[in-house]
């Protein structure tokens, strides 16, 4: 079986997973208020990357890693280490907007990781 033909398995197989056991995640509305005041779409878009990668590409490859949401709630309050290029994303205050609590932040990965 080709390496190609495995990995489009693979990715079925974890959608499958996926939309059975995070029914509730599945097409997450937009936090629009939220999304808005932390200015998300200023340099992120859904599909495509612009001046940062795409929540698309974010939830592609977070999807399958462990405590990942966590990790990107945290990163979005407090910052962290750039892991796509050299640019690493500014911290709420940076991005103009008022403090992100922890729930905030937790809606708005959820709702990134559901793209
Ligand atoms: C000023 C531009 C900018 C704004 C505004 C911005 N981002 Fe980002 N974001 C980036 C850049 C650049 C990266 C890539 C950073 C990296 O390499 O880890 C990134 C990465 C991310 C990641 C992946 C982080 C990782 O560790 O892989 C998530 C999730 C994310 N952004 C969500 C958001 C959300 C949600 C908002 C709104 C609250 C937002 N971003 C607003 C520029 C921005």
């Amino acid at each position: 079986m080709s390496t190609l033909l495995l990995r489009v398995l693979a990715i079925g197989v974890a959608v499958t997973a996926g939309a059975v056991c995070s029914g509730a995640y599945a097409q997450r509305n937009e936090p629009t208020e939220l999304v808005d005041q932390q200015h998300c779409m200023f340099c992120h878009t859904s599909d495509a990357p612009f001046l940062a990668p795409a929540f698309h590409q974010i939830a592609e490859r977070y999807r399958n890693v462990p405590n990942a949401n966590l990790m990107l709630e945290q990163k979005l309050r407090a910052g962290g280490r750039a892991h796509w290029g050299d640019m690493p994303m500014p911290v709420s205050a940076e991005r103009g907007g008022p403090p992100l609590s922890p729930e905030d932040a937790r809606t708005l990965i959820e709702w990134v990781m559901s793209q």
